[in-house]
């Protein structure tokens, strides 16, 4: 058959009817253990010359993660992938899969505020080496490659500045020495950018966000190679960041619309960013959207829609930011992102809290910086909310 389109790799990858009943969605295996056939199998499975499953902790963990991981493969085209019990599991499990006492690595300067935290506080008491780059200045990435560089971490738009770096540019540089890519790709989805695509070694997501979609679950998922996510087994096998079977399914159930989500996420995004932008109240708005984003050039490049996710920045600073949060009706004042309902945060406040503040600033994350995820609602109910919110300024 031809290779199908994306919107049909979302229903339909990875999905087959349960090979023991029949069921036509994929069922959730409750289950911490699996019954071996003999001795002999049980062996050979845990010797690794058989393939199946064994216990839930263990790859291939149970045929739910299974397909999830195949259909996550499949959108983000690489050859397979590994399911985690949250976005910073994942993180977590690829980092210490990677990463020696003494390895140096290059991370975005701008990232979520828990992934600078386990990079910053973390690993560098294991003693790795951790340098933060401003990932838009090609220049000082290749500065601050070293000789023991093992892994570049790229998050790209960033969380919550929306800043957007060349990934294909960057993984080009991080493979001329020993070090691995790695794309969070948490803010664009593989709908609108795809870094195995543009030379990334690996990439991943906190599926707790678009993935999943419904503010429901907690989940992360790594995609590379066969080789590369093999290699993540000793530390995954160990350390118990495993995902729950039910939410592997209710990633599956948020995947199936993840194309319809996003595309109605972007342009309800599009409309109220330029409605922000265009407001005399509105100091500065970031959406990779608006030819005013400062990689506008990068962003037309590497990808094909521009998302949910933009911040602003209010004239009157933090207190009006803070008066207009707490005048909305309709947008929750709540962090995280990606669900089907419109949410706004205070990064340096919330999920930025535990970033120095001299970091922080410097990375332009401002005690200004509002963070809003556009949801699915229809947008001018959205606009008119932030409206009489702004009018209450
Ligand atoms: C870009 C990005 N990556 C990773 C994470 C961590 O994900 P989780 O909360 O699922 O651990 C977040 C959380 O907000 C995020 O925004």
């Amino acid at each position: 058959m031809k290779k199908m389109k994306f919107g049909t790799l979302c229903v339909h990858a990875g999905e087959r009817p349960d090979p023991s009943s029949g069921a036509h969605t994929t069922p959730i295996y409750q289950t911490s253990t699996f019954v071996f056939d003999s001795a002999e199998q049980g062996a050979a499975r845990f010797a690794g010359e058989e393939d199946g499953y064994i216990y839930a902790r263990l790859i291939p963990n149970t045929p739910t993660h299974a397909v999830l991981v195949e259909k996550m493969a499949a959108l983000e085209g690489g050859e397979t992938g590994q399911s985690f019990s949250s976005g910073m599991a994942a993180i977590t499990g690829v980092a210490l899969s990677l990463l020696n006492k003494g390895d140096h690595l290059l991370s975005t300067d701008v990232v979520y505020g828990g992934t600078y935290e386990l990079f910053a506080s973390v690993l560098t008491r294991l003693g790795i080496e951790v340098s933060f780059v401003d990932t838009t200045d090609l220049e000082k990435v290749q500065r601050n490659l070293k000789k023991n560089t093992r892994m570049v971490f790229l998050e790209t738009p960033a969380n919550p500045t929306m800043k957007v770096c060349d990934i294909a540019a960057i993984c080009a540089m991080a493979g001329q020495g020993d070090a691995v890519a790695i794309v969070d790709n948490t803010f664009a989805t593989p709908m609108f950018q795809k870094p195995l695509q543009l030379g990334a070694d690996a990439v991943l997501h906190s599926c707790t966000k678009y993935i999943g979609g419904h503010a429901d679950l907690l989940g992360g998922v790594v995609v590379g190679s066969r080789e590369f996510i093999k290699n993540l087994m000793p530390v995954v096998n160990t350390t118990g960041l495993t995902m729950a079977p039910h939410e592997a399914w209710l990633c599956i159930r948020g995947l199936k619309t993840l194309h319809l989500r996003m595309e109605r996420h972007a342009n309800n995004a599009l409309e109220v960013a330029r409605f922000l932008e265009a407001h005399r109240k509105i100091a500065w708005v970031r959406y990779p959207g608006l030819p005013s984003h400062p990689q506008y050039e990068i962003v037309r490049k590497q990808m094909t829609g521009f998302g949910g996710m933009l911040s602003f920045g209010i004239a009157g600073g933090i207190e009006a930011g803070r008066k207009l949060m707490n005048s909305l009706e309709l947008c929750s004042l709540a962090v995280s992102l990606g669900a089907v309902d419109t949410l706004i945060s205070h990064p340096a406040s919330m999920t930025h809290a535990g970033v120095p503040k001299e970091v922080r600033i410097k990375a332009s994350i401002t005690d200004d910086l509002v963070r809003l995820s556009v949801g699915i609602e229809e947008s001018e109910d959205i606009i008119a909310d932030l409206d009489q919110a702004l009018d209450r300024l």
